[in-house]
């Protein structure tokens, strides 16, 4: 499945060719700009179409015929030249504030692109993540916006001045000799039909360039997340050899194109070559037999130039053009791909919960095509329970908690918070009442106690430091090198598994949730600093809600209720004492545990 497809079906929507009206709409916020530049690039080109006719002044009337030579009428040529550096002057400044102009334009359009990416990168459901690797949403993100900046900044202003330059200088032709003009015009048509063939072939090209340009992005970022697996495994040179494989494919895309565009531009030079020679053969004609004079054959050479002189400058724009469409096509499908867990329209915000949670006939699978991870389910977990949940890997434990926090939603039943609807909440307010602690988490760039603070942002580092002695953290976390303000490495990479584990139940302390899940959020923690933490996790569950998903299943002896998930069905449900007598499924899990711990 090619990229772009991959998009549509994630957006959910067929491509919208008419990028042009989104583009336009782009400019709307900096229209003021955008009509001051358009009247800058007026003025320049009329700046531009004078400049022929103080030539014609200065051959026809400034040089007089004198016996054998030529004589100087100077006030002609004086008033020539002064009106030729008051045209330059204007240029000059004119130029340049327009290139000032639509810089800034350019600036603010794509910066407020960049925010409007990202704020919906960051809103999508997990869902997308899981289909989509990470370089292509950032070559999306980055690269492809990137893309826009030659079109956007040069694009309209290049477009429109060669635009005006045709009109004008095509007309002010026509009134100095109008045959001159008719000879030269079928250029255009001829021209129109190359750019009809050209962007038939161009668009496609284009849009072929710029996704195999974000598989090179893709599979350069997967190897940089996965660096430590692809060394382990000694998978280098085949990872290497599929990384060259992306580059040809990408070469062999972008020679086609080049092959395909190549022609374009000998092409409008040869019809601007055409343009220039029967001109010059034909002005000649008319200048011996009389019907235009010299100056006028001057002119109208200098309106052919600036009349055709476009032609040789479209192929490269309408090349910055093609390949920002293609750019444009693939940010607006990312915009366009649907947020599917939103707040409903009337959501409401949970203030502080008791912590009743309710999963009530709960069915649930990843995907319309993948099995059905959890079946049926019904539970009920009272305020201020601690619940434990325990099963084999992969029978739907961590689901059922991606499912409170509404990461996926159910396909049949609900699943009540105090009795509403979790659907019926803001998310923001659910997640500050659930808190999760997962196995695995990632720290963000910053100090240790940085990190504490994105769960209370305003606390001070006193306040920070009491919660990490309340659990009992700070023994390991002081002999940190630089203890505290140790900073993080990228996701977290230079503190031990374990002391990234006690940052998040800090983190989760401080955040002081109603509902409270560790999610096998002790398991890489040394059974001593394990048994120091039990106390203190204890402590951490008094007042609210627990669910604690563990594998030693020591761990989770003491916990008020124990139900066992097999194959996403609730199979066993009772205290630890109950459930050995039962001699089940908990019963022979806990056996294997101790004879495992010795
Ligand atoms: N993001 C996901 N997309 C698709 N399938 C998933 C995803 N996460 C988990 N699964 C599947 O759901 C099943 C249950 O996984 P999980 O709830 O993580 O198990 P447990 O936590 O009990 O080990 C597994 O078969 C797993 O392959
Ligand atoms: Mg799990």
């Amino acid at each position: 499945m090619s990229d772009l497809d991959h998009e549509e079906d994630l957006a959910k929507t067929k491509l919208d060719r008419r990028m042009a009206n989104r583009m336009v709409s782009l400019l709307l916020p900096v229209l003021p700009r955008v009509i001051f530049v358009i009247l800058v690039e007026l003025i320049l080109v009329c700046s531009v179409i004078a400049r022929p006719w103080f030539l014609r002044e200065v051959i026809d009337h400034g040089l007089v015929p004198h016996g054998h030579g030529w004589t100087l009428d100077v006030p002609i040529v004086l008033y020539a030249m002064i009106g030729l550096t008051a045209v330059w002057i204007v240029r000059f400044g004119l130029g340049g504030l327009g290139q000032y102009l639509s810089g800034t334009i350019s600036l603010l359009v794509l910066k407020d692109l960049r925010l409007r990416v990202f704020s919906h990168v960051q809103a999508l459901s997990v869902r997308y993540f899981d289909r989509t690797k990470a370089g292509r949403i950032i070559a999306r993100a980055d690269r492809d916006v990137d893309s826009l900046e030659p079109a956007v900044i040069n694009g309209p202003p290049e477009f429109l001045g060669m635009l005006l330059r045709t009109v004008g200088a095509g007309w002010l032709l026509y009134i100095t000799s109008a045959h001159l003009f008719w000879l030269v015009f079928p250029l255009f048509p001829a021209l129109a039909l190359a750019m009809a063939i050209f962007q038939k072939a161009g668009s496609r090209v284009w849009s072929h360039v710029a996704e195999a340009k974000s598989r090179v992005t893709a599979h350069l970022c997967e190897t940089i997340s996965g660096v430590r697996v692809i060394q382990q495994q000694g998978h280098e040179a085949k990872n290497l050899e599929n990384y060259r494989h992306l580059l040809l494919q990408l070469d062999h895309t972008s020679i086609h194109g080049s092959w395909a565009w190549g022609w374009f531009g000998p092409y409008s030079s040869l019809l601007f070559i055409i343009g220039m020679s029967l001109l010059t053969v034909k002005g000649g004609i008319e200048l011996t037999s009389g019907q235009i004079t010299a100056g006028q054959l001057a002119q109208a050479l200098f309106y052919i130039t600036i009349f055709l002189g476009p032609l040789q400058e479209l192929g490269d724009l309408y090349e910055k053009l093609a390949t920002a469409a293609a750019a444009a096509q693939r940010i607006f499908l990312l915009l366009d791909t649907p947020i599917e867990i939103s707040d409903v329209q009337d959501a409401m915000t949970l203030k502080t919960a008791n912590g009743t949670i309710e999963f009530d006939h709960v069915t649930f699978s990843y995907d319309k095509a993948s099995p059905v991870v959890i079946h049926d389910l019904q539970l009920l977990i009272p305020a201020g329970q601690v619940l434990a949940i325990v099963g084999s890997t992969g029978h739907g434990k961590s689901t059922l908690v991606q499912l409170l926090t509404r990461f996926y939603e159910p396909q049949t039943g609900k699943i009540t918070l105090d009795g509403h609807d979790i659907n019926s909440l803001t998310q923001e307010s659910l997640r500050r009442q659930v808190a999760v602690v997962l196995q695995d988490n990632i720290l963000f760039s910053g100090t240790i106690l940085d990190n504490l603070r994105l769960a209370k942002p305003q606390a001070e580092d006193g306040e920070l430091i009491s919660a990490i002695e309340a659990l009992g953290a700070d023994e390991v976390l002081t002999r940190l090198p630089a203890g505290y303000k140790t900073l993080v490495g990228a996701g977290g990479s230079n503190l031990s598994h374990g002391q990234r584990q006690l940052v998040c139940l800090v983190r989760a302390y401080l955040a002081d949730p109603r509902v409270l899940v560790l999610d096998e959020a002790t398991s890489s923690v040394d059974v001593h600093t394990e048994q120091r933490l039990q106390k203190a996790l204890r402590h951490l569950c008094i007042g609210r809600t627990a669910i604690i998903i563990a594998h030693r299943l020591a761990t989770i002896r003491d916990a008020d209720r124990i139900v066992v998930i097999e194959h996403g069905r609730l199979i066993e449900d009772g205290t630890h004492a109950a459930l050995l007598a039962a001699h089940g499924k908990y019963s022979a899990l806990y056996q294997a545990n101790e004879n495992e711990q010795g």
